[in-house]
């Protein structure tokens, strides 16, 4: 695990804690996403960073099959901006692709599924904006074909290293 030291906006040092993967397949991305899925709360947020094709769904699906949701119920949440999943945990899967403005994303609602019950995961969270520091990150970076870099931001490694 990285610790990197980054002033905030208010020019306080902030500690983040960063762990890097490097997925060599779209079944290690969901393994990730698994992994993380296992560590979640009953109630929580992630956000999601990286271009189309980048595995961003692929890692979703990891996510709700933690949550004893099938994985084949995961799919691209794009057309439909918010995908709810029925579970003891609740899952709402957002798509902000197809959102252009800041004002279309209160217009939707969005802000009211992150902040329910149960747990949001957002992909395109760049359209967010700035999102506040208790939301876990993850960015993904497409290396080739068949690798992609994951960066995991607000979980702690012995977390991680003890399922
Ligand atoms: N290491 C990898 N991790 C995730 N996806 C991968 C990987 N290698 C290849 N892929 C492929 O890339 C695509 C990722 O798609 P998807 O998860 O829908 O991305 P996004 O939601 O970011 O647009 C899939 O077709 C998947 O098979
Ligand atoms: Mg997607």
């Amino acid at each position: 695990m990285q610790k990197v030291l980054l002033e905030d906006s208010a020019g306080l040092l902030v500690s983040f804690k960063l762990m890097k993967f490097l997925s060599r397949s779209a079944e290690e991305t969901q393994i990730i996403g698994f992994s993380l899925g296992k560590l979640l709360k009953s109630q929580g947020v992630v956000c999601l960073y990286g271009e189309l094709g980048a595995g961003k769904t692929t890692f979703v699906k990891g996510i709700a099959q933690a949550l004893g949701i099938p994985e084949s119920n995961v799919t691209s949440a794009s057309f439909t901006i918010i995908v709810e999943y029925d579970n003891e945990i609740p899952l709402y899967h957002i798509d902000l692709y197809r959102i252009e403005k800041e004002s279309d994303i209160d217009g939707a609602g969005i802000w009211d599924y992150i902040y329910s019950e149960g747990i949001t995961v957002i992909e395109w969270a760049e359209r967010l904006g700035k999102v506040p520091d208790d939301f876990i990150k993850v960015k993904f970076a497409i290396i080739d074909e068949v690798t992609r870099d994951i960066t995991i931001e607000g979980i702690d490694e012995k977390d991680w290293n003890y399922m």
